[in-house]
């Protein structure tokens, strides 16, 4: 049975009122938000790495610039989120620890390889596309710091899913090689990208209990669909096919009926089985080694001041 304090919470949370971090929570409620929000600030430190990996190889001068902007702009989504998970009660030793031992999580899709520059353009189209979709409602979550770091993060989102569906338009339009290399990227994005809103609701381990707490405010399939909604007329006016020979408009439900991802490949990736697991956190592991003498230089540092004033 619900204590009086849950109760009352459980009554706030209802009323649409934004729980702060001094105020009293439920042990399970801060448990699942810090899961979440450290989860969702690993993905966006990690998913650096596969656009990374194109800012010296872009084509021309104003994509470099562009692709330099978004990759930023992703190392600051990662500060505010983990900026709003400490305020929990975890440290970002303890986050980054989690991550390194492969304790925690970061988005499966991030686990795939960046193989041409059409990439680029299917990340900001369909990836950073489905982190709009999962990340707006979310600016409405219950817990305030999270909710005003999505509120935040969801206005750079826009630009960076807007200049990958310009990428994607530019080389559809363009030379054959061009329009197969666009095709290509859709072909080995669009599954990983469905696999981002989560296994399928009956399959969902946190589901319930988050939409109840409205740390989750739609499930995942539901989000899944309106991504599929959204995303197939895109594809069509690209001019490019989805990779899904059942892919139909369903009258009666106002979607598109489609083929799921193959989940069994999803918890491969989430085993650490993926094409770039190893090399994603081996990644993560080097700049944490090679970024300990800067560490301790800030910490003895801080520790001389912290005398002098004591002195
Ligand atoms: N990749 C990795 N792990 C995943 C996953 C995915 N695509 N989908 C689900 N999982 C994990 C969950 O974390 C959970 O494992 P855990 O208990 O060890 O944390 C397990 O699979 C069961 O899934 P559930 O549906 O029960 O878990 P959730 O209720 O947490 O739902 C979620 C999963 C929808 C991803 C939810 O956690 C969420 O909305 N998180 C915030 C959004 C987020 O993290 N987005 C990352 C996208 S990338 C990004 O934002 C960067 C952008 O700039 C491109």
């Amino acid at each position: 049975g619900e204590t009086p304090e849950e109760h009352a919470f459980q009554a706030r949370i209802d009323a649409g009122e934004k729980i702060e971090p001094k105020e009293w929570m439920p042990e399970g409620y801060r448990k699942t938000l810090i899961r979440q929000i450290s989860q969702h600030a690993h993905s966006e430190i990690v998913g650096q790495l596969p656009e990374g990996n194109w800012i010296t190889r872009a084509p021309t001068l104003e994509r470099k610039a562009i692709l330099l902007a978004k990759v930023q702009d992703e190392a600051g989504h990662g500060l505010y989120l983990y900026s709003a998970a400490e305020t929990l009660g975890i440290s970002r030793d303890e986050m980054t620890e989690q991550l390194l031992s492969g304790k925690a999580k970061y988005s499966s899709i991030f686990n795939y390889p960046t193989l041409t520059w059409a990439d680029m353009g299917a990340i900001g189209w369909l990836v950073d596309g489905a982190a709009i979709m999962n990340q707006v409602p979310l600016q409405r979550t219950s817990y305030g710091p999270y909710s005003r770091a999505m509120i935040r993060i969801c206005k750079e989102e826009s630009f960076h899913q807007r200049q990958g569906f310009h990428i994607m338009m530019k080389m559809a339009r363009g030379t054959d090689a061009q329009r197969e290399m666009a095709q290509d990227a859709l072909n080995r994005f669009w599954y990983p990208s469905l696999m981002m809103f989560g296994p399928s609701d009956k399959d969902s381990v946190h589901s319930q209990q988050s939409m109840a707490w409205k740390i989750k405010i739609n499930t995942n399939d539901e989000l899944r669909q309106r991504f599929v909604n959204e995303t197939v007329p895109q594809a069509e006016f690209l001019g490019l096919t989805v990779p899904d020979p059942d892919l139909a408009w369903n009258e009666e439900k106002q979607g598109y009926d489609f083929t799921e991802p193959d989940w069994s490949e999803f918890y491969e990736v989430l085993k650490g089985n993926g094409p770039c697991n190893r090399e994603r956190l081996g990644a993560r592991q080097k700049a944490w080694d090679d970024g300990a003498w800067f560490r301790d230089g800030l910490t003895a540092y801080a520790e001389k001041a912290a005398a002098r004033r004591a002195a």
